[in-house]
């Protein structure tokens, strides 16, 4: 079967990944979370203290940052590994949420991460999630989605994955965080998170995992 590009852009904690990680499995294509490498990055500055408002300091840094996507060998799931080393859970630490979004405003970050994510869809049979995917990265996707939620119930979920780590972690926090990112991914000069013109928007605050899945394989389905 001819394999496409699936693209699929949205706001924060909307449920993108869930989504891209079942249709991947589904068709067999690879899963890219191009917010893992933003995140990524992000650590490395703050593990090293670079300025991300100096450009200079910036290019410099990312001279030494080296990103790999590992399938993990007992789930099978692609994990984050900076410079060798494991960092898929520290990059869903609060601390990195909270500056991911400004980090994610710098040029060179940006045309560095978008550089190796055009690499990775030479093959095709990929589902990459983010917030630039269907405009920026892969604008000849075969299938684009734009994801959107009502904000109460992204607050919610996002709320019970981080409750699991961490107990002190509040509602207004979560909500606080989410609204921030959302607003400066949408504001942001470069690249700002906005639906392509040809993406079809998946509202799924009323969907449960089945109906998204039987919904988008359709979509599949008819962009092959
Ligand atoms: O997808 P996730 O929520 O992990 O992404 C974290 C942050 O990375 C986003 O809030 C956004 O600031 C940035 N990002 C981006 N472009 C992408 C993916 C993520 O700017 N393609």
């Amino acid at each position: 079967m001819k394999k496409i590009i699936i693209t699929i852009d949205g706001y924060s904690s909307c449920g993108k990944s869930t989504l891209a990680k079942q249709l991947a499995k589904q068709l067999d294509y690879t899963y890219i979370d191009s917010g893992a490498m933003y995140r990524a990055i992000t650590l490395y500055f703050i593990q090293n203290r670079v300025d991300w408002v100096s450009h200079e300091a910036v290019k410099s840094a990312l001279l030494d940052v080296h990103l790999d996507f590992v399938p993990n060998s007992l789930t099978g799931e692609c994990e984050m590994f900076l410079n060798g080393e494991n960092v898929e859970h520290l990059i869903r630490e609060m601390l990195i949420a909270e500056k991911v979004s400004e980090v994610s405003t710098v040029k060179e970050v940006r045309d560095f991460a978008v550089a190796q994510q055009k690499k990775m869809g030479t093959r095709k049979g990929i589902v990459m999630d983010g917030r630039d995917i269907g405009t920026v990265v892969f604008p000849h996707a075969e299938l684009k989605i734009f994801m959107t939620a009502d904000i109460a119930i992204r607050v919610e979920r996002r709320f019970k994955e981080l409750y699991v780590k961490n107990k002190n972690i509040t509602i207004e926090e979560v909500k606080q965080n989410l609204e921030l990112r959302d607003y400066i991914d949408a504001n942001r000069e470069i690249s700002p998170l906005r639906k392509a013109d040809d993406a079809i928007i998946l509202d799924n605050s009323q969907l449960g995992m089945e109906d998204q899945q039987s919904l988008v394989m359709q979509w599949v389905e008819d962009a092959i």
